[in-house]
């Protein structure tokens, strides 16, 4: 039974890749390590909440005490590192907190791993610490070109410096100590669970609430756009096959400007919504503003995920139309989620679970 633990597992990405693991693989025990910012939601894990092979606690990765403790309690075997602050526009507003968070907690959980699995300047074996990290870190595109694990770090953006710093101190750790550390960097993520800030969710959201459609700048803006459980695949087929000090760029080669995926989350809700519900008179295109441009907007993001469908026998299972399509269906069952996110209610689920202590076991 290996025991593995997932930082910032109650945020999108993070609860996509906890109940995919718990489905996939019945030898694991997995800790799920979150502050519980406004990113993270426990009503994200219901479907698992009472699997006795999951585990939460509340913690800060920047909290080196409770880390080490942690180590202390559990013979960790793999760290899968999500927590983190993910979105550009509030890093534009407040940069230091995703200094604090994913720069320093990053250094604070690396070294906590490493002092709990280093012996005599060696590491126990099979231990895997695996940072997740972004393709926003190599910067922006021109009109051609591809982003490659060579590609040399330019982030522009409070987010994207923040990421890069966590990944050079990860490797840093690599080539100085020799600890066990890979990094993989996907393109954008879309799914079932993603806060309505990022600019899906926040579309098929302001869609069905009748309210604009803010599209920064002219809307070309290009990004390479991933299903996450096929995120979550290419995590865990590094976490099997990944070589300690590389790094794996993951997309799934569908580039498109924002303004076509709003004209296509428009025709698929459009399609999706019975024709007598009423919210569906007023999607259409009449909402979409073209809004000020975003600070320092990044143009194009495009990565090469050849090395990791190589090494990693990965290969992503959902196109496009399929994923986008259900997505939309996810975010229309699914009202009650939508709602509680919306007005905050969800930040009380924690305590109606936990109750003021906090941790669950
Ligand atoms: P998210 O914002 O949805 O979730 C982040 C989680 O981290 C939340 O649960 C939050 O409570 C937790 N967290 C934040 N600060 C913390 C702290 N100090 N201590 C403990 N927990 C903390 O993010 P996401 O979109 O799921 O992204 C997860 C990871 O994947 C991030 O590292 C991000 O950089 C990376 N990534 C995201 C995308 C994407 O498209 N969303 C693409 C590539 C890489
Ligand atoms: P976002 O989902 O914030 O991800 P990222 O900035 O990490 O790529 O934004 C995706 C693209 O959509 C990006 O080019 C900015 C743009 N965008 C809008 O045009 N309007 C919006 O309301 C949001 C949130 C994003």
């Amino acid at each position: 039974m290996k025991t593995c633990l997932v930082t910032g597992g109650a945020g999108f990405i993070g609860s996509n890749f906890i109940r995919y693991t718990l489905k996939k693989h019945k030898d694991i025990q997995i800790i799920n390590l979150d502050r519980l910012t406004y990113a993270g939601n426990l009503e994200n894990l219901k479907e698992i909440e009472n699997d006795l092979c999951y585990t939460f606690i509340r913690a800060d990765i920047c909290d080196r005490e409770a880390v080490c403790r942690l180590f202390d309690a559990h013979d960790i075997d793999t760290v899968v590192h999500f927590a983190a602050e993910s979105h550009v526009d509030r890093s534009i507003s407040d940069p230091c907190e995703f200094i604090r968070t994913n720069v320093l907690g990053t250094a604070a959980l690396l070294d906590a791993a490493r002092r709990a699995w280093e012996k005599n300047g060696r590491y126990k074996p099979g231990k895997l610490f695996l940072h997740v990290s972004t393709d926003e870190v190599y910067g922006s595109l021109g009109e051609t070109g591809y982003f490659t694990e060579e590609t040399p770090l330019a982030p522009r953006s409070p987010y994207s410096a923040s990421k890069a710093a966590s990944d050079m101190m990860a490797l840093a750790y690599f080539h100085t100590y020799g600890f066990p550390v890979l990094i993989t960097r996907c393109s954008n993520n879309y799914g079932p669970y993603q806060f309505p800030e990022k600019l899906i969710p926040l579309m098929i959201n302001n869609m069905l609430e009748g309210r604009p459609l803010p599209v920064y700048g002219d809307g070309k803006n290009i990004r390479d756009w991933l299903y996450v459980e096929d995120h979550c695949l290419a995590i865990d087929l590094a976490i099997q096959n990944g070589r300690i000090g590389q790094v794996y760029n993951i997309g799934g080669h569908n580039e498109k400007q924002n303004i076509e995926i709003v004209r296509l989350i428009i025709a698929a809700l459009r399609d999706l919504l019975p024709s007598r519900d009423k919210r569906r008179e007023h999607v259409d295109d009449s909402l979409i503003r073209f809004v000020e441009d975003r600070k320092g907007h990044d143009r194009r993001y495009a990565i090469d995920s050849s090395k990791t469908m190589r090494e990693l026998g990965w290969v992503p299972e959902t196109g496009f139309e399929e994923g986008i399509r259900y997505t939309i269906q996810w975010y229309l069952g699914n009202d009650e989620w939508l709602k509680h996110v919306t007005s905050g209610e969800y930040t009380s689920y924690y305590q109606k679970m936990y109750g003021k202590r906090g941790n669950a076991k």
